[in-house]
């Protein structure tokens, strides 16, 4: 199909157009409904209810994919999303039959499919079964559980963890139960649905904060503190659109100034940031106890799946008790925990790995830099985007590397304001200079042909 060129468009008018679009189709099945009833009645007198009350087909949420996906096949653009992997995805991967340069696993370290965690996980299947079949709480756990857990306590030089089966639910679970009406949560503006997710369901007054900006925050708590109960002000330690990460000794300062817990949600830190990869923590040479919250992912460096919270007695111990995503959802498959467990421990024992992914990340950015790409506020840690200036320029950049062998996603409005989709590059220690060098510079000539 031939491609036709849009001009640019705001969020706003983006917004306006898919509400219209939308509104039209509303206004038909409307017209259909009522016309089979002149009088906006039921044969038996009862009102009408409107089809799109009872009909997933005209839910708002897929009525925009459906408008969106209509216009990317118009503008001849093949959907980004759900590629098959035929095997491990690395720096490498194989989709379709052919090999790719791959940036779209979080597998920074190599270790979802490293040969020792694999042999772990077979291990722990072979003498615990695949699953534990019931919560933690109130029928048992294995020894790999507490294994784990105590092995991320000692990461971040607190107390104890706790291990949930998905690290969304991890945030949503944890925040929702923690905080309530009466309390309010400060987070950056561009913190992880996950966060804003479990702000919702505690019922907490919400606030953001502009990116990164401390001295803004601190303003806000001025203002603000003394009218609430407890607050927690939640950050991250790479942020997962951007790359870059905040002056957590800054933060530090206002928790204890303002009395407030502070949470970090290290998923895109813990084996890429610091000197052995411990994190934001090592990176800023903090004690583990100047922050309250711990928060991590087991999906991303250690090649499993899932999510912690680490910090003192009092936290673990409670939501281990009462979180509800923990009491009333089964625990850890064996295979997973004794995954991450064993990266965890070839992370420790390998820091090699991480020092190479730092590099390469460092490499990344500066070839993409001098090749006049856009890569934000990166820090050129494992995350680098080469932002695209709008959501089809985005899709159409993704659709020809994928034809020059190169997998990379798009990440579209809404994921990212309507000024900045991106592509989005996760980085591996296992990528070569020659993949990145390759990478850059078919960026750099697909960008000029759009
Ligand atoms: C910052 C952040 N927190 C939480 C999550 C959720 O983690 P998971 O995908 O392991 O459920 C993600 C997912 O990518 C993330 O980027």
């Amino acid at each position: 199909m031939a491609e036709k060129k849009l001009p640019g468009i705001t969020s706003q008018i983006k917004d306006k157009l898919i509400q219209q679009a939308f509104d039209r189709r509303l206004r038909q099945v409307d017209r259909r409904s009522t016309e089979t009833s002149a009088s906006g009645r039921s044969p038996l007198g009862r009102p009408v209810i409107p089809e799109h009350h009872y009909n997933f087909h005209l839910h708002p949420g897929y009525q925009q994919i459906r408008i969106i996906n209509d216009g990317a096949a118009r503008l001849g653009i093949g959907n980004p999303f759900f590629k098959q992997h035929e095997g491990i995805a690395g720096a490498t991967t194989r989709i379709n039959g052919q090999e790719y340069i791959n940036y779209a696993s979080y597998n920074y370290l190599g270790l979802s499919g490293h040969a020792e965690i694999t042999a772990a996980a077979k291990e722990a299947i072979d003498r615990y079964g695949t699953s534990v079949s019931a919560s933690r709480l109130v029928s048992g756990e294995r020894p790999i559980h507490r294994q784990l857990e105590q092995a991320l306590a000692r990461v971040y030089g607190v107390d104890d963890a706790i291990t949930f089966v998905s690290g969304h639910a991890t945030n949503v679970t944890s925040i929702g139960y923690l905080f309530g009406p009466r309390d309010l949560i400060l987070h950056d503006e561009l913190i992880h649905n996950s966060i804003l997710q479990g702000i919702t369901l505690s019922g907490a007054k919400r606030l953001t904060f502009p990116h990164n900006d401390w001295a803004a925050l601190d303003t806000m708590l001025e203002n603000q503190r003394h009218n609430f109960e407890r607050v927690l002000v939640v950050l991250e330690g790479i942020y997962s659109m951007d790359g870059d990460y905040p002056e957590l000794p800054r933060f530090v300062e206002i928790k204890h100034k303002h009395k407030l817990f502070l949470m970090i949600d290290d998923a895109h830190s813990l084996g890429v940031m610091g000197k052995t990869g411990l994190g934001i923590r090592e990176h800023f040479g903090l004690p583990g106890e100047e922050v309250d919250i711990w928060m991590g992912t087991l999906s991303k460096t250690l090649a499993g799946c899932g999510g912690y919270i680490a910090g003192e007695k009092a936290l673990v111990e409670h939501l281990k008790f009462l979180a509800p995503g923990f009491l009333y959802s089964v625990g850890m498959p064996p295979p997973v925990a004794a995954a991450s467990l064993a990266a965890l421990e070839v992370l420790q024992r390998e820091p090699e790995r991480v020092t190479v992914l730092q590099d390469r990340g460092r490499f990344f950015l500066e070839q993409a830099k001098a090749a006049g790409i856009d890569t934000g506020t990166s820090a050129g840690l494992a995350v680098i985007p080469a932002i695209a200036g709008s959501s089809i320029r985005a899709a159409r950049l993704s659709a020809a590397l994928f034809k020059r062998g190169i997998n990379v996603q798009p990440i579209l409005y809404p994921a990212v304001p309507e000024k900045s989709p991106r592509l989005r590059f996760f980085i591996s220690c296992q990528h070569t200079e020659a993949h990145i060098a390759e990478t850059v510079a078919a960026v750099a000539e697909e960008s000029e042909k759009l």
